[in-house]
């Protein structure tokens, strides 16, 4: 069914393993994530950015692919689908009527002050309908979508900032910049680890990891141990399928039929998917 990230995020604070968020880039990547976490009997977390969710034709048909596929594929596991990087309340709004079961405002770039005055009234809306709330204080570097943050913006978040947002604002889970990078990192990622433990100390909210992508293992694991209960992927599922893709066509140059090269990127999407899960332990908790 499809549900908020609340309650998931609790339990997987709980038990010590982590709720994927996967990006939605098409109907393939919907189906793949799908029936990867309905395989892995594991929760999902669906995000659609802005930009997504533009080429997809729209919030409502994002979420109505869903609800289609959902249907279709017998899923039982519980499903989130969320608004990634939410860029004003009105995005956020639209998000929520659309269907959305979750969003993210994404006020970073602002002043503290402001960053918490637009989460509080996004917060405000979507808990009326029951819908949870990500927001995030730092600046994640490298880019996504129409997000670009260079290496001179990018910027570690500060606990303290971070547990008055918290309180004040009442969001469902929280994402602190402590250094990943959205897109392929340059050289090894270096997490703020010791910040990580003391913002869940201060906030006791469930952690949000963004930038997925390039994290070593050990590093996941230490961020799990550290109170993240969410971690974001997109662009090695990206990675994966058009890597298939040029596969493919390169083997059978004549090749012009796209269910023949965005079949096999659809497998290696669920391919990718399902190793995630099983790093991230959320496999079987479903
Ligand atoms: O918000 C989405 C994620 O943070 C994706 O990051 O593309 O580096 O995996 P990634
Ligand atoms: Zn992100």
């Amino acid at each position: 069914p499809l549900v908020s990230m609340r309650e998931m995020l609790h339990k997987a604070n709980e038990g010590k393993y982590a709720v994927g968020q996967f990006n939605l880039n098409n109907l393939e990547f919907t189906q793949a994530i799908l029936q990867a976490a309905q395989t892995e009997k594991s929760p999902v977390i669906l995000g659609v950015s802005e930009g997504a969710a533009r080429y997809m034709g729209g919030f409502k048909l994002t979420v109505r692919m869903v609800e289609a596929l959902m249907e279709e594929y017998g899923v039982t596991v519980p499903v989130a689908i969320h608004l990634d990087h939410g860029s004003s309340f009105e995005m956020c709004a639209k998000a929520i009527h659309a269907g959305f079961t979750s969003v993210m405002i994404d006020g970073s770039h602002l002043p503290l002050e402001e960053n918490i005055e637009l989460t509080k009234k996004v917060v405000e809306l979507a808990h009326m309908f029951g819908v949870s709330v990500e927001a995030e204080l730092g600046r994640i570097g490298g880019q996504e979508d129409d997000l670009t943050v260079d290496d001179a913006e990018a910027s570690y978040a500060i606990p303290e900032e971070c547990d008055r947002l918290v309180r004040e604002t009442n969001v469902d889970c929280f994402a602190p910049a402590l250094g990943s990078v959205h897109g392929p990192y340059k050289g090894e990622p270096n997490l703020g680890f010791d910040r990580m433990e003391e913002v869940m100390k201060l906030t006791g909210v469930p952690l949000v990891l963004h930038g997925g992508t390039g994290i070593p293992l050990k590093d996941i694991q230490r961020a799990i141990s550290l109170g993240t209960a969410k971690i974001n992927v997109n662009t090695e599922n990206q990675i994966s399928s058009s890597k298939r893709v040029r596969e493919v066509l390169a083997e059978n140059p004549e090749m012009y039929d796209p269910r023949k090269f965005l079949g096999p990127a659809r497998e290696a999407i669920k391919e990718t998917v399902i190793g995630k899960m099983r790093d991230f332990g959320s496999s079987g908790k479903a």
